[in-house]
């Protein structure tokens, strides 16, 4: 792999300091397996764990949709980084110290103005909450505490802030603290004036929510009114640091609520997070003010296994959960509603009926599909033939975006049953293959390694799988030759990788191996070798490396004769019988070679 300028060593350093576990826990809620951790696969729609991550090996890999690799490669491709990005990050993380990285001068030009844009949102959040503190915001004082409920301790935790009714608080701020108007300007937080020169304060007058990135940094704020005035809540608009459509407010303080509960609440405001999070339902987050987005869907699912949407028991909360369902279906997520009562919202029901009755209900919580099939039913017009066709057609478009075949055939069923006709009709007019009719479509392909190819991929394979278990069946497989002898040519990479490490002295453990390999396909390939392959001591790897290398040489013994037998065959229809005795004598030293290796590798 690429390794950049980063040297050899430190990759190496950094990769076995890091925790595999731990880097993909973040972002995947795993639970033990045996000696290995599962959970839902990130890369793509799963609804039965697939993914699983070995520690021991420092690998992990999806046996659904075939992805895999080690630490470096889930960062790749999880969050988009390239090698070198991902070594850092970790390295950084379990304190690895690198080479000062050479830069570019223009990457070095993104970073500090990425850390400029960070300090302004620092400088204004901190201003904000001094400004709450000072004698100007002791309304917005009362308002947090008495209005809201919210405890000192509280409006602490989240940041909360104030900002005064006036035009340039926070520009005289930010340029008492040396920050150039135009950086301010970028970083959202003052507007340029139309006419003439000069800029102005974006939030006046709001008490102000501050929104950070998942590791906590302050990227935007949310501020509302105090009273009555319009636009009731502002967001800070788009920036090189805020991305809308990507964000979930709280997220970063929620995911470890999430992981320990099983279970993620979405509701729609600031408030209902916080009131929410204050009353111990701390895996509460809340998109930007928008309908739920496939980015933040994908950045929830994982870390529990239930998502639990909750909404305003309005109109406007109906066709909110409505509309997130199809996105949802889509990353493979079947999330469950609550649809609050008539008039509140999570915040005041919390309020209302306190923690036990929030959790109760969060409980009793339905599927979304159901709900929504529920209001298709009861918008159609169930007693005509045209009504019914036209009632399984829409919610049939919801039956179909479900992943799972169990279930859409079970919704299916359902949807049928109350309409009052049988499931095969309502399955035909939706084109869906009807079970003990047509065949099911054939099963997915086996993954690379379980296709015993003809060629003898399977001993390859084999030799691939002890020697990525165990160091000591390497040095052996390397010793004898059997790493060499392999024939396919992306399993021959592999054994060169492994060779390449071996004679370094070093382990060639799945993800050191992966580390020295470019190809993505070949990632995939060492971490499903490394994932089906064997757990032994390292006696027993050297006792199978010695028995599989004699196989190996019986296997190419087997080749040679059966190329010399023709060979031999066609010297004798040529009547060249010198030829023919030759062959036969070497034929002869083969297989006394194979025996005699045979011997001397019986321990
Ligand atoms: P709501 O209007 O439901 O607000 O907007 P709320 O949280 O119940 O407000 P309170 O309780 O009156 O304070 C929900 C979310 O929609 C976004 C905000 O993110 C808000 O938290 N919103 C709302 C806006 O972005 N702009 C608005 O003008 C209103
Ligand atoms: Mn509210």
């Amino acid at each position: 792999m690429s390794g950049g300028r980063i040297p050899e060593h430190k990759i190496d350093e950094v990769r076995n300091a890091a925790n595999i576990a731990e880097v993909i826990g973040r972002r995947v809620k795993l639970t033990a397996a045996g000696r290995t951790l599962k959970g839902l696969c990130p890369f793509h729609g799963d609804t039965d764990p697939s993914f699983i991550v070995n520690r021991e090996r420092g690998t992990w890999h999806c046996f659904g949709c075939g992805e895999g690799g080690n630490v470096f490669t889930f960062l790749m491709k999880d969050e988009g980084l390239s090698f070198p990005e991902a070594v850092k990050q970790l390295a950084a993380q379990y304190g690895v110290s690198l080479p000062t990285p050479e830069r570019t001068p223009e990457q070095k030009r993104r970073d500090q103005h990425r850390q400029r844009l960070l300090r302004v949102m620092e400088l204004a959040g901190n201003f904000f909450i001094q400004q709450l503190a000072a004698p100007g915001g002791a309304a917005a004082r009362r308002y947090l505490t008495e209005q809201r409920g919210l405890r000192p301790q509280v409006v602490k935790d989240f940041g909360l802030g104030w900002t005064p009714d006036a035009w340039e608080g926070l520009r005289r701020f930010l340029g008492s603290q040396g920050v150039p108007e135009a950086l301010a300007i970028e970083a959202g937080m003052l507007v340029a004036r139309d006419k003439g020169d000069g800029c102005y304060d974006r939030f006046r007058g709001r008490v102000m929510f501050p929104i950070a990135d998942i590791s906590g940094r302050v990227v935007s704020f949310g501020g509302r009114v105090l009273g009555g005035g319009e636009p009731k809540y502002l967001n800070g608009p788009e920036t090189l640091l805020f991305k809308k459509s990507a964000t979930l407010y709280n997220l970063e303080r929620a995911r470890p609520f999430m992981r320990k509960k099983d279970r993620a609440l979405v509701v729609e405001g600031y408030f209902d997070v916080i009131t929410l999070a204050a009353m111990g339902f701390g895996e509460t987050v809340a998109p930007m003010g928008t309908a739920l987005t496939p980015q933040q869907v994908r950045r929830l699912k994982g870390q529990a296994s239930r998502l639990v949407l909750v909404f305003d028991g309005d109109q406007a909360g109906v066709r909110a959960a409505r509309r997130s369902l199809p996105l949802c279906l889509a990353e493979g997520v079947q999330p469950q509603v609550l649809l609050l009562p008539t008039g509140e919202d999570p915040d005041s029901f919390a309020r209302a009926q306190g923690a036990e009755g929030l959790e109760e209900a969060i409980a009793g919580a339905g599927s979304l599909i159901e709900a929504v099939l529920d209001q298709i039913i009861a918008e159609g017009e169930q007693s005509t033939p045209e009504g019914k066709s036209k009632i399984v057609a829409e919610a049939g478009s919801v039956i179909k975006a479900i992943g799972d075949p169990v279930s859409s055939w079970g919704y299916l069923g359902r949807l049928a049953a109350r309409l009052g006709l049988p499931a095969e009709v309502a399955a035909a007019r939706l084109g869906l293959p009807v079970p003990g009719g047509r065949r099911p479509s054939a099963p997915a392909p086996a993954p690379a390694a379980r296709q015993n190819g003809a060629s003898g991929r399977q001993w390859q394979e084999a030799v691939l799988q002890l020697a990525l278990a165990e160091p000591r069946a390497a040095q052996v497989l390397a010793a004898e030759g059997a790493l060499a002898a392999l024939v396919d040519e992306d399993l021959m990479a592999v054994a060169q990788a492994i060779e390449h490490i071996v004679g370094q002295g070093a382990d060639p453990g799945a993800s050191a191996v992966i580390s020295r390999l470019d190809d993505p396909d070949l990632h995939r390939l060492v971490s499903l070798l490394a994932q089906d392959g064997p757990s032994l001591t390292p006696e027993q790897a050297e006792g199978q490396a010695k028995a599989l290398c004699i196989k190996i040489r019986r296997w190419q013994m087997r080749q040679r004769n059966r190329e010399l037998t023709s060979q031999i065959a066609e010297a004798q229809s040529r009547g060249d019988m010198d030829m023919v005795a030759k062959l036969q004598d070497q034929r002869r030293r083969e297989i006394e070679s194979v025996s005699s290796f045979e011997s001397s590798r019986k321990d």
